[in-house]
């Protein structure tokens, strides 16, 4: 057994939100991290209180909520950067504020135009500043991956003799190569007088595919924390994946002398959480979490895992959550096994009117799809019950006709502020044809960015999933919809993307801004 452990810290509710049309609103957010603590994630960053006043009060009541895991919050080397995170923690069992002030030649001269002295005044500050709110305090030297290893020596003692418990080291632009990577952490480690003092962790951004690398060979190299996000989602490329690094871990117990702590099994249940909420979905080759991950096509592997598993899995299936469908609730299911069920999948409704609302919705379903499983409930669940707004666009009703032969069209009604317009319109196929309806309507001038739909389950009378991405002046968004009728559930994307885009998230960038 390994002898130390490996801290996970998962950005998914930060980093992860990043990235263009990830964007959640704080109920989701909850969701998440409700399901993250039930996986025994160590450290779970909500979000960077600063940006928003809805990042702030994510922030809050996922410290609120959250008891098992330390609950973080990010902040730029700026006073009210900290004091608002710490704030926004203050409820928390456990919390970590996470401060962090570029390093790089280029970021301290062209983005924070301070010198390499002022930026380690800047540091010192900061972290003392963090430590009046709380005792575990992060730093990170952000694009650390492209700084002169003398500074990053310098800053790191700094930050820790100010009192930083954990030292964060990124690889914010996805520059660095494995060896090169693992090589920063040993030296640092070797070279940093009171290195001894603090944690040292890694934060690699995908741009060349190597966070997962880069962040083993960290470890490998003495790093006792990764942070990653869930389904690797996160800006540009994404973050390191959480599910590889944490099986990769695990798989290879030969050669890490760490472990994490995490119950693998919710894995792929909080991987099919996240793609629901954000509308970002698995690719099926995805290692782990992706739908062929454990499928075994050729006749000769299936065949060799017939007669012996481990000759051509290194895994096993059910040990990351993948058991086979199970149907859980049908249509004389009550409201009692309703509410359990939900529950155990880590959903929680504000009030007794909100559970109903779903319940009726999850009764409506069972009507037309006779076996209603987990990610059936997911998506229920993430269509509207849980927006923290009140949609202004609403589906009344629509009629699509599509015919060999002819143009296919649709009429669509939709009650907007409360008042209820139809309009019928053609299109090149019936989604089209809905789309221009909706939009002759909601006239969002929008342009569509993306469409994919995904069944929920397998069968043909499996919900279809559907994504809409909007992008208008700047602004992205991402709409979801699920239906057993695809045109239907796509109608529902489009509507909840135009929602979305009528009550934008107004939201600072953490490394856009100056200190
Ligand atoms: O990529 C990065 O450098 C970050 C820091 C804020 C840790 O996300
Ligand atoms: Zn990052």
């Amino acid at each position: 057994m390994s002898s130390d452990k490996l801290i996970i810290f998962d950005t998914t509710l930060r980093d992860g939100e990043q990235s263009p049309g990830a964007s959640m609103t704080r109920e989701e957010k909850l969701r998440i991290a409700r399901k993250l603590e039930q996986m025994r994630v160590d450290v779970i960053e909500a979000g960077f209180p600063i940006a928003s006043p809805g990042d702030f009060e994510a922030v809050k009541s996922v410290a609120e909520t959250v008891r098992d895991s330390t609950v973080c919050g990010l902040a730029r080397a700026l006073e009210k950067d900290i004091d608002r995170a710490g704030e926004a923690l203050k409820p928390a069992r456990s919390a970590r504020i996470h401060t962090f002030i570029a390093t790089s030649p280029i970021h301290m001269e062209q983005k924070l135009r301070m010198s390499p002295d002022q930026v380690v005044e800047q540091a010192v500050w900061a972290v003392k500043r963090a430590r009046n709110y709380t005792d575990d305090v992060e730093f990170s030297a952000e694009d650390a991956g492209r700084s002169e290893m003398d500074f990053l020596c310098r800053i790191v003692e700094a930050a820790i003799a100010a009192g930083a418990t954990t030292i964060n080291i990124p690889d914010t632009v996805g520059y660095n190569l494995p060896h090169q990577f693992g090589e920063t952490i040993r030296t640092l480690i070797e070279r940093v007088p009171n290195a001894d003092k603090a944690v040292f962790s890694v934060h690699c951004h995908n741009d060349l595919g190597l966070a997962v690398a880069n962040s083993l060979s960290a470890v490998l190299n003495g790093a006792r924390q990764v942070e990653c996000t869930i389904n690797g989602l996160g800006e540009r490329a994404g973050n390191a994946s959480l599910e590889e690094v944490v099986m990769a871990v695990r798989t290879r117990q030969d050669v890490f002398s760490c472990d994490t702590d995490l119950d693998t099994t919710q894995i792929v249940a909080c991987s099919k959480l996240v793609s629901s909420i954000t509308g970002f979905p698995v690719q099926p080759n995805k290692a782990i979490v992706g739908a062929n991950a454990f499928a075994h096509e050729s006749g000769i592997h299936q065949d060799g895992v017939l007669k012996h598993r481990e000759t051509y899995e290194i895994m096993r299936a059910q040990d990351v959550g993948w058991t086979a469908n199970r149907m859980v609730l049908g249509k004389h299911s009550g409201r009692n096994a309703f509410r359990t069920r939900l529950h155990e999948l880590g959903i929680e409704f504000e009030s007794e009117e909100k559970l109903n609302e779903a319940f009726a919705r999850f009764k409506e379903l069972a009507d037309k799809k006779h076996e209603i499983f987990d990610e059936d409930l997911q998506a229920l669940v993430s269509e509207t019950v849980h927006a923290n707004y009140e949609p202004r666009i609403k589906l009344v009703s629509m009629k699509v006709c599509s015919e060999t032969g002819e143009k296919p069209t649709a009429d669509v009604v939709l009650a907007i502020d409360g008042e209820e317009k139809g309009v019928s319109s053609a299109g090149a196929g019936p989604v089209d044809a809905a789309f221009q309806a909706i939009e002759t309507l909601v006239k969002t001038g929008a342009k569509l960015t993306l469409y994919s739909v995904n069944n929920i389950t397998s069968g043909t009378d499996s919900q279809g999933e559907v994504t809409v991405r909007l992008e208008k002046d700047g602004a992205i968004v991402n709409g979801q919809g699920a239906d057993t009728d695809i045109v239907i559930a796509s109608a529902k994307a489009y509507i909840n993307a135009a929602n979305r885009l009528m009550t934008p998230l107004e939201r600072e960038h953490p490394q856009r801004g100056d200190v």
